[in-house]
């Protein structure tokens, strides 16, 4: 399924380490509706890695790749072969700090680069069909005027990009690691509001700090989307309720059991392949966030689930642990 025509009402963010294909299947049970994003893989892991950067599981769907690079031309290849893997979209990183990737040149500090990023974009829409996104920061460093913004959005925008997800917190490239760049740079809902204003034609999703769905919805009062990271992950109930209280679906809510029932086999299929059941468990400790015994489930899994042998048994056992410890 590829379509330009994604629903881009709720996203779950980008993020290393967390937003594996596990992660997105365990999402997708709680979410029809919600746009899924891989963790950013970059352009040379892609092209030179030995492992297999692109694999995701059919369900996923939609599943947007997020690209980390700023070399149009290996952006192109990599596009190329995610569009024939089968992904929804491509997005390019534009927002992330860190050291690593400022030294390859990509990520945030491409914010001063518009140019270059519609150079990206651009080569990247000529060999796919789906749609290619940008990732941004509202600013980097001492550029972080609306000025700043906008004329990164209409140098962008201007090579065919037509949808921007925008953290709305400037970025500071030096002296803050990736974790404090989340977490000190003020909020700035107002500017990311006022670019729906002014180019109402795009496709303009926000992003940073939203932690209930009663946000989301205030917030899709004046932007098309929300994109949601770290609550997705740490309390990932919180997507049950998506697909009717912000995409206006009309089913029923997913239970916690019912998301265990429908994890289990997925974790069958993992183990019997070779797998190990954290790979797959470490995305599910927040399932029983702010439910009584839910420590005990977490604390559970936490300690078994890394052990040689470790089964589904160990998930069933985690739950009578938190049976017992309400
Ligand atoms: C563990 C972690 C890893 C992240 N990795 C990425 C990444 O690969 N690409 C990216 O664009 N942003 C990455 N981010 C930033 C998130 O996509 C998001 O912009 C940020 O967390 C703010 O949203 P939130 O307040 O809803 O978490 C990461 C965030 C976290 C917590």
């Amino acid at each position: 399924m590829s379509t330009q025509n994604l629903d881009r009402t709720f996203s779950i963010a980008p993020m290393l380490d967390w937003t594996d294909r596990h992660y997105r299947y365990f999402a997708r049970i709680m979410s029809k509706q919600a746009l899924l994003y891989t963790e950013m893989v970059t352009t040379g892991a892609i092209i030179h890695g030995k492992g297999d950067y692109l694999e995701f599981n059919e369900p996923e769907h939609p599943v947007a790749l997020q690209l980390g690079g700023s070399n149009p031309q290996d952006l192109a290849t990599c596009a190329k072969l995610a569009a024939e893997r089968g992904y929804d979209e491509v997005n390019l990183n534009v927002g992330c700090p860190s050291d690593r990737v400022q030294n390859g040149r990509f990520g945030a500090c491409l914010m001063a680069e518009p140019e270059l990023v519609a150079e990206c974009v651009d080569a990247m829409k000529q060999v796919v069909d789906i749609p290619v996104t940008v990732k941004s920061r509202i600013g980097i460093d001492d550029q972080d005027s609306y000025e700043f913004l906008t004329r990164f959005i209409d140098v962008v925008s201007a090579s065919g990009c037509e949808e921007f997800t925008i953290h709305a917190r400037k970025a500071w490239l030096q002296g803050l690691s990736p974790k404090q760049n989340r977490e000190i740079p003020p909020l700035d809902y107002d500017r990311v509001y006022q670019i729906k204003k002014d180019y109402p034609q795009l496709n303009i999703s926000i992003n940073g700090g939203v932690t209930s769905l009663e946000q989301a919805k205030v917030h899709l009062e004046h932007v098309d989307g929300v994109m949601v990271g770290r609550e997705a992950y740490n309390n990932p109930y919180i997507l049950a309720e998506v697909d009717q209280q912000l995409c206006g679906i009309d089913a029923p809510v997913v239970t916690r059991q019912q998301v265990i029932d429908q994890m289990l086999p997925y974790i069958e299929r993992h183990l019997s392949s070779g797998g190990k059941l954290h790979h797959i468990t470490r995305h599910m400790t927040g399932l029983y966030q702010g439910i009584p015994g839910s420590r005990s489930w977490r604390r559970y899994l936490s300690e078994n689930a890394h052990k040689a042998g470790a089964d589904t048994q160990v998930v069933l056992d985690a739950i009578a642990a938190m049976e017992q410890g309400k």
